[in-house]
């Protein structure tokens, strides 16, 4: 018995641990430092917004995943990720909805948004198909419609919410300048394996840099579609109903628009605004362990795809002009192999292709990877390695690091 709890005891000194969700405050959530007393108006205005919760004759539906903002961007302040309680759950029913919660949702897992790879007659589809239909809510009388069949696990591609925060210094980084990182090293990425590519916008060329696949060019654009999309709300860049099922898709469209008589610019502009102006995450201060793993994070080669910092242009908004934003992303697509290939195309990304998730923030997630399948660090590593993946050499030399040295690593993505 004694001899036993020893052995325990060893192995847990000598096998790398990840340290789990960081206490403490939330280190996000707040505004940029030196927005002007007008932009830190709109920045509260546009966070009243994000927070609200939508019914159906303010154009929630006829098909949603959630009816606010921030239930999805929410760990660990408003404008993050995926919180600890699934608030899908809840929402299946409220206010007499009758869904029925898909298998893959549950009140301990990530929220979820899921997409079918390919259509009935094999063509790819890739497409977002909403989990809920307003069909029962006491607010939508006479709509009847059926949620899709989710019963083909295999062909279910799963999203969880990228945060937000630190999205307008995204935005401001010149195309540029995300180029020039990528081609940068040469020598080195390509003795790793290591390629990656920008994502484009298809009519004028420019580096597109939000969502996992780099899809969506702006906040404004992702603001309209997670509207349209999450919440089934038609705004004036989505105007159409995604469902326009009679009975159901009742409200003029679109829904949410300019308001010209009092001046109102509309939900779209005021989440845009929010989380263009949200502060990125701090990380925790820095320790001798945290300082050694940041050293051994560039060293093995992580760094050659999450770029520690990259810099902002010049922006017609000072608090986001000639900064630095230290993202720990190169925000480009990497070929990451067929483990964690989800075959949706989308712009340049091919199916097994993924932007660099930025690392900010990561010490206060809960969830990781696109599909949110894991809750530990160590394994949302390991899971870079498999067939065609970049990252392969990168990772074995990561498995390949004495345990203290890679709990060093890990302590580090911690404190960020
Ligand atoms: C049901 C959950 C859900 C709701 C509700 C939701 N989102 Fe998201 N959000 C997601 C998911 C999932 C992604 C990742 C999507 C992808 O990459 O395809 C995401 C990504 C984003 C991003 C990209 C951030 C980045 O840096 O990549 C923005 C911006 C965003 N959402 C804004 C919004 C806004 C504004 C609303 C409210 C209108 C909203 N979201 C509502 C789930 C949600
Ligand atoms: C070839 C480029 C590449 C290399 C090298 C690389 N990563 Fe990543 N990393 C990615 C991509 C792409 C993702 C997103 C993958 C997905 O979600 O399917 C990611 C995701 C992550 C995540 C999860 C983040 C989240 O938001 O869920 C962590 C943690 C991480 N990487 C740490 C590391 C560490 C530590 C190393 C070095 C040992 C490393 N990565 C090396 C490209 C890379």
């Amino acid at each position: 018995m004694r001899m036993g709890m020893l052995a325990a005891t060893v192995v847990c000194v000598f096998a790398q641990v990840d340290p789990g969700v960081r206490g403490g405050p939330a280190g996000a959530g707040g505004p940029l430092p030196g927005l002007t007393t007008a932009e830190l108006a709109a920045f509260n205005r546009g966070k009243l917004a994000f927070e609200e919760a939508d019914g159906v004759d303010e154009g929630l539906g006829p098909r949603f995943n959630l009816d606010q903002c921030s239930g999805c961007h929410m760990q660990p302040a408003v404008g993050g990720t995926s919180p600890a309680v699934n608030p899908q759950v809840a929402m299946a029913t409220k206010n007499g909805a009758l869904n029925v919660l898909p298998p893959f949702i549950s009140l301990s897992g990530p929220v979820r948004e899921v997409r079918f790879k390919f259509r009935p007659d094999g063509s790819r589809d890739g497409g977002v198909a909403d989990l809920f239909t307003i069909r029962g809510r006491s607010d939508a009388p006479g709509c009847n419609l059926a949620q899709p069949d989710f019963s083909h696990a295999a062909n279910l591609a799963f999203r969880i919410p990228t945060p937000a925060f630190g999205g307008g210094l995204i935005e401001s980084i010149p195309d540029w300048a995300i180029r020039a990182n990528v081609a940068s090293n040469a020598l080195l990425k390509g003795a790793l394996g290591i390629r990656g590519r920008v994502n484009t916008s298809g009519n004028d060329g420019t580096v597109t840099r939000f969502g996992w696949k780099a899809q969506n060019k702006s906040l404004l654009l992702f603001s309209a579609e997670a509207y349209n999309v999450e919440q089934g709300v038609t705004n004036e860049i989505f105007q159409t109903e995604r469902d326009e099922t009679p009975g159901c898709a009742v409200n003029g469209t679109p829904e949410d628009h300019a308001d010209f008589v009092t001046g109102d610019p509309g939900d779209v502009f005021r989440f845009a605004t929010f989380m263009r102006f949200l502060n990125p995450p701090a990380p925790a201060p820095p320790t001798p362990s945290t300082i050694n793993g940041r050293n051994l994070f560039l060293l093995t080669g992580c760094a050659l795809c999450h770029t520690p910092s990259l810099k902002t242009g010049q922006s017609s908004t000072a608090a986001l002009s000639h900064k630095t934003a230290n993202l720990y992303s190169d925000l480009a697509l990497h070929n990451m192999g067929s483990g964690l290939a989800d075959n949706i195309v989308q712009g340049v990304a091919g199916p097994d292709e993924f932007r660099t998730a930025p690392l900010w923030g990561l010490g206060q997630r809960i969830f990781f990877l696109h599909d949110g399948r894991t809750t530990n660090l160590v394994a949302a590593i390991a899971a870079h390695a498999g067939p065609g993946s970049e990252a392969n050499v990168v990772i074995a030399a990561f498995q390949a690091l004495p345990a203290a040295a890679r709990q060093d690593i890990l302590n580090f993505l911690r404190s960020l």
